[in-house]
């Protein structure tokens, strides 16, 4: 399972003995490890793993003018017996090189990624917060490296990976505004890829919505703002009747591995699903007539963030607190991740228990 030609070199004292787990600020806290390779001469070569430590930058460093930069966000939890797991990597590895291929960055090589996350995981494993419904957050990213002004692909690139220790989620249900001015990715745009500038686009118009009182902002098509897209960091899911339906993945947005996980959950509970477009008008239509009974967000980070109310011009509908299939599904992949409930879609790898941590 290791990758032989990773570099190691230890903290020589760890963290992670004095880092309070019962007090967990997300964001802020990373492991003592961090993974990185260097694309040069038309390979991935340099793969090390070292102490977590501030990077050098050249003030032309292209990454900072032009933006070609990509991440992905994942989690590594803990089994009961303390076996670290991680999820679902194959599914990882597709979207991080099909962001790359759209964003003109050299492709991973399956030992590069693989390697990296399980030998870093692996080392960090102390840091796997041991709570349920907590785990250790996973950010491989990808930026280029050369130190050159003027609009070109870089011929340089790093790829890295670090970990920060993140608490359970005990997320209060948000409230969403539907946006008619500010558009997220159009068709042909990059909505699909994890680039890092779909992230900072989206900055403005979520800080007018926070300010209007809402939380997030559900985004809708660029050409008519009819159909519904997705959510900050999530993908979005509504119970009409009995039946889940989803945006279909039609290039504008990111095809979530949690969509794709509480899809497969859903049919293999007999639960129909739709993939298809939705428009802002049915969900509205079928908020009126009583049939609307949930609506939920789906994401790495949250799991599932159930929706309370959805604002659509100078109008709020109001969602009852039922979230029947939104708990299901959340207790059904917690329940899968922390090794409790039986993994029979073959999601989890597990990593080797180090017995000096
Ligand atoms: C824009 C966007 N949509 C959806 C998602 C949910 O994707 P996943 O379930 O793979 O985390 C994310 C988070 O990665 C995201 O950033």
């Amino acid at each position: 399972m290791s990758v032989s030609n990773i570099k190691i070199t230890k903290v020589n004292s760890d963290r992670v003995k004095s880092f309070d787990f019962e007090n967990i600020t997300f964001g802020r806290t990373f492991t003592d490890h961090m993974f990185s390779a260097d694309y040069i001469d038309g390979k991935w070569t340099n793969l090390e793993i070292r102490p977590t430590e501030p990077l050098s930058i050249h003030p032309g460093n292209m990454t900072l003018h032009y933006g070609q930069a990509l991440f992905e966000g994942m989690k590594a939890t803990k089994a009961q017996d303390g076996t670290p797991l991680l999820y679902r990597l194959d599914k990882y590895l597709t979207r991080i090189n099909a962001s790359a291929k759209r964003m003109c960055i050299p492709e991973l090589p399956e030992e590069v990624f693989f390697g990296g996350l399980r030998e870093l995981v692996t080392l960090d494993q102390a840091w796997i917060p041991p709570q349920s419904g907590s785990a250790l957050y996973v950010r491989p990213f990808m930026f280029a490296t050369d130190d050159h002004i003027g609009v070109r692909p870089s011929n340089t690139y790093k790829f890295m990976i670090i970990a920060l220790p993140a608490g359970p989620y005990y997320g209060r249900p948000v409230s969403l505004r539907a946006e008619s001015t500010y558009i997220r990715a159009a068709l042909g745009g990059v909505g699909e890829a994890k680039a890092a500038g779909n992230y900072a686009a989206a900055m403005y118009p979520t800080k007018l919505a926070q300010e209007a009182g809402y939380d997030q902002v559900l985004w809708l098509d660029a050409n008519e703002h009819k159909y519904i897209q997705e959510v900050g960091t999530m993908n979005i899911f509504f119970v009409i009747g009995d039946k889940v339906i989803t945006p279909n993945t039609d290039g504008t947005i990111l095809k979530g591995i949690t969509r794709d996980s509480l899809i497969t959950i859903c049919k293999d509970k007999g639960i129909q699903v739709e993939e298809r477009p939705i428009s802002i008008d049915e969900v509205i239509d079928a908020h009126k007539n009583g049939s609307l009974k949930e609506c939920f967000g789906s994401g790495t980070a949250a799991v599932i963030a159930k929706v309370n109310k959805i604002g659509y011009k100078d109008q709020d509908y109001s969602l009852a607190e039922s979230y029947q299939i939104s708990s299901m599904l959340k207790e059904s992949i917690n329940g899968i991740r922390a090794g409790i409930i039986e993994d029979k879609f073959g999601w989890l790898e597990k990593l080797p228990i180090l017995t000096t941590v």
